[in-house]
């Protein structure tokens, strides 16, 4: 057996900043609303034309293998988490293996569990990796939110809180297995499935021939919907249980954390976390205020940043978690 390690990191986010104030042209909404129960500032929008959910991935991806210090051809396998693929089919898995020019007939795995997207990818690339099955595995969380929004008054609860981006890490074998990747923790809690979730076009309630055969101006099937203050309260137990969880599977408790890298859903979420486990501000980490939610990219942009600002060194325990839409939730504990 070995264990896995984060070798590399890179994240990506497109140029185009939307600030609070931008959106209340559009909408009915306001900075101060925004930021007291998000605290989002901004957050970036791909111009059409620009950018996909897979160039974006593609882009954090070159970073991460440059910084793994491989070669390209050395990947392989391909895990891709994303909430908003290019296309409905195939997965933004293969069109980054085309676009980035990896070898050409490695596997390519798209995950579908939304702001847990990238835990469970770096879950399934560290078994794989552990069982000896691969030596390099590349993981991509990324998303294009803002073009498939209700960008009026009618979606603010949900448009305001979004925001496009991409991070991506590559796992490598690691020999000592005190080291790295030390173990992952996924559940779901598919009773509550539609309170965040997005409907249409879909093989269940509604058919793409449903939109157009009703063509109906107030349809917002094909919309996300969330129910906030649900979302919230089950937000705050889980992203509790499952770090403490994976702590403690690992003789830990909170005071050992380093760094823990939530799922940026919410500031509020954040901090309520922090003061539950008696954290500091150097023992979390925040970039929410610039980019928004990002969903399955949010945690590997957040630890490349914390990363880069050299707040994360060998030897520290980090802490992913994450909680989102399913629910899924789930928790990675690693000796850096
Ligand atoms: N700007 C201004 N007003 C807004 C608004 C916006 N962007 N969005 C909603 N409102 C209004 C509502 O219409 C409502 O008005 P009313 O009282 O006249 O009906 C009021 O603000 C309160 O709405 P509510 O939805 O109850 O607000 P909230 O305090 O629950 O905050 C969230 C909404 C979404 C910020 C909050 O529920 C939340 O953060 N939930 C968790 C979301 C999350 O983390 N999602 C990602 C999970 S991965």
């Amino acid at each position: 057996m070995y264990n896995s390690r984060i070798s590399g990191l890179g994240f990506y986010v497109p140029e185009n900043v939307v600030t609070n104030d931008d959106l209340s042209k559009v909408m009915d909404t306001n900075d101060e609303w925004i930021q007291e129960r998000t605290g989002i500032k901004e957050r970036r929008h791909v111009v059409k034309g620009t950018d996909t959910t897979t160039s974006m991935g593609v882009k954090a991806a070159q970073k991460a293998i440059e910084r793994a210090g491989i070669d390209k051809d050395e990947i392989d396998f391909i895990v891709f988490a994303t909430l908003s693929p290019d296309y409905y089919f195939p997965g933004p898995g293969v069109l980054v293996q085309r676009d980035l020019g990896l070898k050409r007939t490695i596997g390519a795995l798209d995950v579908r569990n939304q702001c847990s997207g990238f835990v469970y990818g770096i879950s399934v690339a560290d078994q794989y990796i552990k069982s000896g099955m691969y030596k390099n595995v590349l993981v991509i969380g990324s998303e294009l939110h803002s073009h498939g929004l209700d960008m009026t008054t009618r979606g603010r609860g949900v448009s305001v809180i979004f925001g496009d981006g991409a991070g991506a890490a590559v796992l490598t074998r690691e020999e000592d297995t005190s080291k790295g990747i030390l173990s992952t923790h996924l559940h779901s809690e598919g009773q509550h499935a539609e309170e965040l979730s997005l409907i249409a076009p879909g093989m269940g309630k509604r058919w793409v021939n449903d939109i157009i055969e009703d063509n109906d101006p107030e349809d917002t099937s094909y919309f996300p919907h969330m129910n906030g203050q649900f979302v919230f309260k089950n937000a705050v137990v889980r992203f509790s249980e499952v770090i403490m969880e994976g702590l403690q599977k690992n003789n830990l408790g909170p005071q050992d954390i380093d760094m823990l890298i939530p799922h940026q859903a919410n500031l509020r979420i954040s901090q309520f976390i922090q003061k539950k486990f008696g954290l500091n501000d150097d023992q979390v980490f925040n970039n929410i205020m610039k980019y928004g939610n990002t969903t399955a990219a949010s945690i590997p942009i957040a630890l490349t940043e914390a990363w880069e600002a050299g707040k994360i060194k060998e030897g520290d325990l980090v802490v992913l978690a994450a909680f989102g839409s399913g629910f899924t939730w789930g928790s990675v504990i690693i000796r850096w």
